[in-house]
C-alpha cells in the first residue's frame, strides 16, 4: 500500500525526475537528500532548476503560439532570490514585483528593468521613486490615492510614468470556490461599481505625467477553474471599451493576473498551464481588437511550487496512547506558515531510506512554541526514528517567501539542484545574524 502512495507522490507532486536511489534514498535533481542534509543542514529548501524551467516553458510556449504579443511575468512574491530570477529570466519571463526589494533582486538576477512591473496596494513613495528611476516597465496603480502619488512623483521626472490600473472586477476564485458577486470589499484594486475605476482612467488620461497603457485584474490564488479568467477578463475588456468611448483610452496592455492552481496532493487536478493560457487568449482574441493589446500574465505559485521541497530532520517522537503520535521536526510554521494560516494540507515522505513496514497516521509538528504549529495532520507514514529525514513536496511557493524568525530561529538555507549537483543559493541565518540586528545600550 505504501509503495503506491510513495510512487504517486513522487511522480505527481515532487519535482520532475525525483526518484529513490538504489539505497532507497530520495534524490532531488540527481542529488541524494542525505548528502544535501549533511552538507547544508536542515531544515533545507531544495529547488530543482529543471522543474522551474519546465514550468516556465509550460506557460511561455502556449502563450507565444496563441497570442504572440504577450509577456509572462513571474510573480516574485511566491519565492525569489537572484538565482531564481536568473533562471526565469533566461526562460523569457519578466518579473512581477511588489517591493523595491523584489525589484532589486530581479535586477540582481539579470532581469531587464522594462520587463519588471510593480504591484502593491500601498507602495511606499520611495519605492515608487526607485521604480521610476530604475525604469521599470509598468507601475500597476491600485487606488485613486496612489494615482495622485505616482503622478506627483512622476511630474518631477523627465518622462511620464507608464501605468496600468488594477480593477476590482467582482470575480473572486480560490481553488473550487468561485464567486461572481460584484463584491468590492477588497483592499486591492479600483472598484468598477463605485466609479473609482472610471475616475482613475479619466485622471490618468488627462495627466501629462502619466502614460496609461492598460488595465489589470487578478481573480485569486490557487484557482482550479478556467471560467473566472474568462469572466474577469471579459469585464475588464467591456470596461476598456467603455473607457475608449468616454475618455479615449487606448488599451495597449491587458492582464488577468495570476493565481493558476497547482497540485499539493496526487488527488488534486488543476487545469494544465496551457488550458489557462488558452482560455485567456481565446477570450481576448474573440474581441477582435484592433490594434490588439499586449497580454500580460502573472504566474507565481505555478512556476515555483513544485520545484521546491522542504527537508526536515525528525527529532522528538511523542506517543499519546489511544490519542495521537506527534513527530516533531526541526522546522515548522516559521518556514511554512500555510497550514497554520489557511489550513493548507501537504504530503510528506520518509526520504533518507526506503519506507518499510506498515504505515500509520502521525501528526508532524513543528518546533515552534505554538500549539497550532502543525505541518501535517494525520499523515500516513512508516515507522519513523529520530534522525530520519522527511521531505515535504510542493514547498516552493509562499514558504521561504513568508518565512519568519519566530522564536529567534534563523531562516533555513536554500539550494538549487541540477544534473546531480547542488549549489547554495541562500545561506542559513545564524544566531549571530539575528543578534547583529539588535541595537544594544
Ligand atoms: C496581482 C497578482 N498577480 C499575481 C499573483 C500570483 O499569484 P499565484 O502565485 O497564485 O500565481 C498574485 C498573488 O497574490 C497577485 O496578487
Amino acid at each position: 500500500m505504501h509503495d503506491m502512495n510513495d510512487a504517486a507522490v513522487l511522480a505527481d507532486v515532487f519535482p520532475l525526475g525525483s526518484r529513490r536511489d538504489a539505497r532507497g534514498t530520495l534524490a532531488l535533481g540527481g542529488v541524494p537528500v542525505d548528502e544535501l542534509a549533511e552538507t547544508y543542514g536542515t531544515p533545507l529548501y531544495v529547488y530543482d532548476e529543471a522543474t522551474i524551467r519546465a514550468q516556465c516553458r509550460a506557460f511561455v510556449q502556449p502563450l507565444a503560439r496563441a497570442y504572440p504579443n504577450s509577456l509572462a511575468l513571474y510573480a516574485a512574491k511566491a519565492h525569489v532570490d537572484p538565482t531564481v530570477a536568473a533562471v526565469v529570466t533566461s526562460e523569457g519571463l519578466g518579473i512581477d514585483a511588489v517591493s523595491s526589494g523584489e525589484i532589486r533582486t530581479a535586477l540582481a538576477g539579470g532581469a531587464a528593468a522594462e520587463r519588471i512591473v510593480l504591484h502593491g496596494n500601498n507602495k511606499l513613495p520611495r519605492e515608487i521613486e526607485y521604480a521610476l528611476d530604475a525604469g521599470v516597465g509598468r507601475i500597476i496603480v491600485d487606488s485613486l490615492d496612489e494615482l495622485a502619488l505616482v503622478e506627483d512623483l512622476a511630474a518631477a521626472r523627465a518622462r511620464p510614468a507608464p501605468v496600468m490600473l488594477r480593477i476590482t472586477p467582482g470575480v473572486e476564485a480560490h481553488t473550487h470556490d468561485y464567486i461572481r458577486t460584484g463584491a468590492v470589499d477588497s483592499k486591492f484594486g479600483l472598484p468598477l461599481a463605485s466609479g473609482a475605476a472610471e475616475a482613475a482612467v479619466e485622471r490618468a488620461q488627462r495627466s501629462p505625467a502619466l502614460d496609461l497603457t492598460g488595465l489589470h485584474a487578478h481573480v485569486g490564488s490557487q484557482v482550479f477553474e478556467l471560467a473566472p479568467y474568462a469572466d474577469a477578463l471579459g469585464i475588464v475588456l467591456d470596461f476598456a471599451d467603455d473607457m475608449r468611448q468616454r475618455h479615449g483610452l487606448r488599451l495597449r496592455d491587458v492582464s488577468p493576473g495570476g493565481g493558476f492552481g497547482v497540485r499539493y496532493d496526487p488527488g488534486d487536478d488543476p487545469p494544465a498551464a496551457a488550458a489557462f493560457v488558452a482560455v485567456i487568449a481565446e477570450t481576448l482574441l474573440a474581441r477582435g481588437l484592433d490594434p490588439a493589446p499586449r497580454l500580460l500574465i502573472e504566474p507565481g505559485r505555478s512556476i515555483i511550487a513544485r520545484a521546491g521541497t522542504a527537508l526536515y530532520r525528525v527529532g522528538v517522537i511523542k506517543e499519546i496512547p489511544g490519542v495521537r503520535t506527534y513527530v516533531s521536526v526541526d522546522g515548522g510554521m516559521a518556514d511554512n506558515i500555510r497550514p497554520a494560516l489557511y489550513g493548507a494540507r501537504y504530503r510528506a515522505l520518509l526520504a533518507n531510506r526506503a519506507p518499510q513496514g506498515p504505515q500509520r497516521a502521525v501528526t508532524v509538528a513543528g518546533r515552534y512554541c505554538e500549539s497550532g504549529d502543525v505541518l501535517l495532520r494525520d499523515a500516513e507514514l512508516p515507522e519513523l526514528r529520530r534522525g530520519d529525514l522527511l521531505a515535504v513536496p510542493a514547498a516552493g511557493a509562499y514558504h521561504m517567501a513568508m518565512a519568519s524568525t519566530y522564536n529567534l530561529v534563523g531562516r533555513p538555507a536554500t539550494v538549487m539542484v541540477r544534473g546531480g549537483a547542488a549549489r547554495l543559493t541562500r545561506r542559513r541565518e545564524t544566531d549571530e545574524d539575528l543578534l547583529a540586528a539588535f541595537c544594544v545600550g
